[in-house]
């Protein structure tokens, strides 16, 4: 098996992915996210990513109140760094195919080759609800539908002079996007139900998937392998960790327990209303939430031990090939993870 990838969730959006008033808030600005850029290739991880997102949660903690637009973010830290992977975040039901070909074209030249495109269908009615933009018509399948022929236009674009294509959502008439880009830029993409993961097998070079527990991660990663595999093709498949890394297990389980004190109930309603789901039961289950639910991820606290013990279990048990990882305080936590957790991670491999 090759070595397992490793990569950070930039946050781009204020308060990163902790909905707490007690946890640090990782600013919005390109201030914050280019030091946490060069710090994650300093320190040898292999891609950055940032989310596209466009209307935040509210509450005491406004969370994602503030974001960064996805694109210019990372074509600015292709700027900063050198060597480590940029994978920045389209929507396919806002950005037309040739508008995006011709971004990720630009991206792969000035990030020498290491341009990755994330593709998201735009899964949050109140997103593009606020810009005229939601088709209350399509379905969860059609959403993926659309998608897929927007994949398939992006990618012609890509090698062909001239594409005519025709279908239920697009239309180009021998569309020019020149120059192609000198390598493809990597795709990625971030599902988990069965169109989800269908897609993922046919089209992308890596994977991210969100489960419910361990062993359902297992199954899904398997299935997006095997898939692939039928395809004729390869996906690498990834999860995302929090991390809360100190000195020791109690010294971590304090701070995370400090984190969790100030969950920002309001701020959690919104974003399971944002997923659909009806506002009576989403109240219910916040007003009833434990503060550990501050944590928009999975996550581990311990001293090193603990979390290099847990990562390679994940990784192993869920046959995942890397790991995205986010952190309540990236420039204070980043660096010790690349210090100490890092190099035992690779070093076992
Ligand atoms: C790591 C990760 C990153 C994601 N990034 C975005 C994003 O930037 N914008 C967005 O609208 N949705 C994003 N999503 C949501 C996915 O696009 C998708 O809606 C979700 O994973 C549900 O998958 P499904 O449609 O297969 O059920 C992300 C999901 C994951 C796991």
């Amino acid at each position: 098996m090759s070595a397992k990838e490793y990569g950070v969730f930039l946050p781009i959006g204020n308060g990163g992915w902790m909905l707490s008033e007690t946890a640090p808030h990782p600013e919005a600005t390109y201030a914050y996210n280019r030091r946490v850029a060069v710090d994650a290739e300093a320190i040898g991880l292999d891609f950055i990513m940032s989310m596209a997102k466009w209307k935040g949660f509210g509450g005491t903690t406004d969370h994602w109140g503030q974001t960064l637009e996805s694109m210019t973010l990372m074509s600015a830290l292709a700027e900063a760094t050198s060597k480590v992977k940029i994978w920045a975040t389209m929507h396919a039901n806002v950005h037309h195919p040739a508008i995006a070909a011709k971004m990720f074209t630009t991206l792969q030249d000035i990030s020498g080759g290491r341009a990755g495109m994330n593709i998201v269908n735009g899964a949050y009615a109140a997103e593009f609800e606020q810009m005229g933009l939601w088709d209350a018509g399509l379905s969860h399948a059609e959403r993926y539908r659309m998608t897929e022929e927007w994949t398939q236009a992006v990618t012609r674009l890509w090698t062909e002079d001239k594409v005519t294509f025709k279908s239920d959502f697009f239309t180009l008439d021998e569309c020019e996007s020149r120059p192609h880009p000198a390598t493809t830029p990597s795709i990625i993409s971030a599902g988990r139900s069965e169109s989800g993961r269908r897609f993922q097998a046919k089209y992308a070079d890596g994977a991210f998937l969100s489960a419910d527990n361990l062993e359902q991660m297992g199954e899904f990663s398997r299935s997006v392998h095997d898939m692939a595999e039928e395809f004729g093709r390869t996906v690498k498949t990834y999860s995302m960790l929090t991390v809360v890394l100190d000195e020791s297990d109690e010294a971590a389980a304090a701070k995370a327990a400090r984190y969790s004190e100030g969950l920002d109930k309001e701020a959690l309603f919104n974003m399971r209303t944002s997923w659909g789901i009806p506002a009576d039961t989403a109240r219910a289950w916040a007003d009833g939430a434990k503060g550990t639910e501050a944590f928009q991820t999975p996550y581990v606290t311990g001293g090193p031990e603990t979390v290099i013990e847990h990562i390679q279990q994940i990784t192993n048990e869920a046959e995942l090939d890397g790991l995205m990882l986010i952190f309540p305080d990236y420039h204070a936590d980043l660096l010790p993870f690349g210090e100490i957790v890092l190099p035992a991670l690779r070093a076992a491999e």
